[in-house]
């Protein structure tokens, strides 16, 4: 199968991943828009025109269906997405809401972009006590790797949470600092990479991965080869 994924930049790289690990024998083609991240305090209307454009290339290139690896792009456009083309699409968010109610967890907290906090898709769909936080200075300084200035801001976002059973990495570009933040939470928090959720795939057709970035600079070059490591995959800007 032919399967179209995409994000604002490089996070969806780890649903990609988990993708590949999970689902190996597929073809996935990946779309990073580096040139508009982030898209988490971008507007609604904005974020229509940008995920539409994302998903017609997507399908030019002939996928026989999609995936959204962007919580912002889920939370808010799962819907209309869905309703506006014919074509198979998962958001990253409905498994891990399916997954939650179905478990024993009962303290949940949500870390995210702005907008996803705002479309409050965790607290209304959650049958939990929900506790979420909009992380805004998180994508920026991931795809900019600054991860020394990211320390100074887990105490601001992350103290609240620390009597949750478990916390979603409810933007696709946490999982990339995942390891920092258990290690500033400790071990008692289950953090919760939303890809994990995603099941219902097939898996039967030819291996391969080509990457798209809308912007591609050493930077992110490298951030690309240590996320995938040794997987096998084409790079291309257009
Ligand atoms: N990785 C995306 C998400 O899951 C987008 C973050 C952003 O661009 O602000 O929300």
């Amino acid at each position: 199968m032919k399967i179209g994924v995409f994000d604002s930049g490089i996070g969806g790289l780890t649903v990609l991943k988990r993708l590949i690990k999970k689902f190996p024998n597929n073809e996935y083609i990946y779309y990073g828009d580096t040139k508009n991240v982030p898209y988490g305090d971008k507007s609604i209307e904005e974020l229509k025109v940008l995920s539409s454009n994302i998903i017609n290339f997507l399908i030019e290139k002939e996928v026989d269906m999609i995936v959204i690896a962007c919580g912002t792009i889920s939370s808010n456009l799962s819907t209309y997405l869905k309703e506006k083309y014919n074509i198979r699409i998962i958001d990253i968010i409905s498994p891990v809401i399916d997954y939650l109610n179905n478990s024993n967890y009962e303290k949940i907290g949500v870390i995210a972009t702005q907008a996803t906090i705002n479309s409050k898709i965790f607290s209304k769909n959650l049958n939990k006590e929900v506790k979420e936080v909009a992380c805004p200075k998180f994508v920026p300084l991931i795809e900019s790797n600054n991860f020394s200035e990211l320390e100074n801001y887990y105490s601001y976002y992350l103290d609240n949470l620390k009597d949750r059973d478990l916390i979603v990495l409810g933007c696709t570009h946490y999982p990339i600092i995942k390891k920092e933040i258990s290690e500033y939470l400790g071990n008692n928090i289950k953090l919760l990479d939303m890809a994990e959720c995603i099941n219902d795939i097939k898996n039967d057709g030819i291996s391969r991965v080509e990457l798209y970035f809308s912007k591609l600079d050493d930077k992110i070059v490298s951030n690309v080869n240590s996320i995938l490591k040794d997987k096998k995959y084409i790079i291309k800007m257009i």
